[in-house]
């Protein structure tokens, strides 16, 4: 498949002032778009101006919510370069979210290096500062009119780059969770791990209810004994308990996260013993009384690592350490972001330059 550049009439300049930047506000000039018509497969792929999209008000995704979508992230160097972060990693998961949605699968190659292509176009847009960059979120929807409840047969992929600030107001500060004992995110069986917009819709009731009452995050447990930690919806989890770190294990109700994948490789270069296992919430909540759980994190693309600084469930509010970001967590934000920022070598492989 040929990819069309199409011109950007009217440009328009990239804000100026990075602390306004915020998380998903500001939109560059361009896009990626491609479609597809089974029987024909993907076609008229292009970069064109960014701008709305057509839609039929019967298209499937607008009625059964077939939509996938990914998030990784292009850091401007020192040097002026810029460095994508485990692109392909992002790209072969966005085909596993496509085929739990029976949606088509896009050939990984040829959308990594459109996704290039077109960052290439709006390197413009990649910001300057410190824990900035430019986020890319590759989507997928349904856009055939139907509705009957089946998969689609066409659908529309695009690409819309995103010039980001911190995730959460408060940038690397700890932030306070909510344990919902009610509401569930994902039962086994479901689609908790695939990444699309419904899991994320879902979330909202709890996540408007738990920032009625003070609180920046829900915690999910599980659906089928409400005991065990699963993920907060924008992140997942890491603990420190006991001197080791501790996560749910991938079992179709967490997102496989690729920051997690970092960080516990990171985690297991220093020495420190992982558990893949569920950890309850009795635990936690004693845990930071007793000193055994002794930090807690999460890890995302946007949120790249978050300190934990409370937790609530029922009645009980806790506080971890002294409330603020753990000596661990800091290293591995500081670790991390000084791979992604090119201050360390990436040993990994884990950044592609542009
Ligand atoms: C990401 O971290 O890239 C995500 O997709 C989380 C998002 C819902 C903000």
């Amino acid at each position: 498949m040929d990819l069309q550049i199409l011109p950007v009439t009217a440009p328009k300049t990239p804000i100026k002032d990075e602390n306004e930047l915020a998380f998903g506000k500001h939109f560059s000039d361009r896009m990626l778009v491609m479609e597809y018509d089974s029987g024909k497969g993907w076609h008229s792929a292009r970069i064109q101006p960014y701008g709305p999209l057509t839609l039929d008000p019967a298209a499937m995704v607008l009625h059964y919510s077939q939509e996938i979508f990914e998030g990784l992230k292009v850091f401007r160097r020192p040097d002026g370069k810029l460095a994508m972060f485990r692109p392909a990693d992002n790209v072969t998961r966005f085909n596993r979210s496509a085929e739990r949605m029976c949606m088509p699968e896009v050939d990984e190659k040829f959308f990594l290096d459109a996704m290039i292509e077109l960052i290439k176009l709006e390197a413009d847009w990649v910001p300057h500062s410190e824990g900035t960059s430019l986020y890319v979120r590759p989507t997928m929807i349904a856009t055939e009119p139907m509705l009957g409840v089946r998969p689609a047969d066409q659908y529309l992929c695009y690409v819309i780059l995103s010039p980001v600030g911190a995730y959460y107001k408060g940038g690397i500060a700890p932030v306070k969770i909510w344990i919902s004992d009610f509401y569930v995110r994902a039962t086994e069986g479901g689609t908790g791990e695939a990444k699309t917009g419904g899991n994320y819709a879902a979330s909202l009731f709890a996540a408007q209810e738990a920032a009625e009452n003070g609180y920046d995050q829900v915690l999910w447990l599980d659906a089928k004994e409400k005991r065990f930690v699963e993920e907060v919806g924008s992140m997942n989890m890491l603990f420190l308990y006991d001197g080791k770190i501790v996560t749910s294990p991938l079992k179709g109700t967490v997102l496989d996260g690729i920051t997690r994948r970092s960080v516990l490789t990171l985690v297991k270069e220093m020495g420190y013993e992982i558990e893949e296992r569920a950890l309850s919430v009795d635990e936690i909540m004693a845990g930071t009384s007793n000193g055994r759980l002794q930090e807690a994190f999460g890890t995302g693309t946007a949120v790249v690592i978050s300190p934990v600084g409370s937790f609530c469930y029922k009645d009980e509010c806790v506080q971890l350490g002294d409330g603020q970001p753990g000596e661990l967590t800091m290293k591995l934000y500081n670790k991390l972001t000084a791979i992604q920022y090119g201050r360390e070598t990436d040993n990994h492989n884990w950044v592609t330059l542009l």
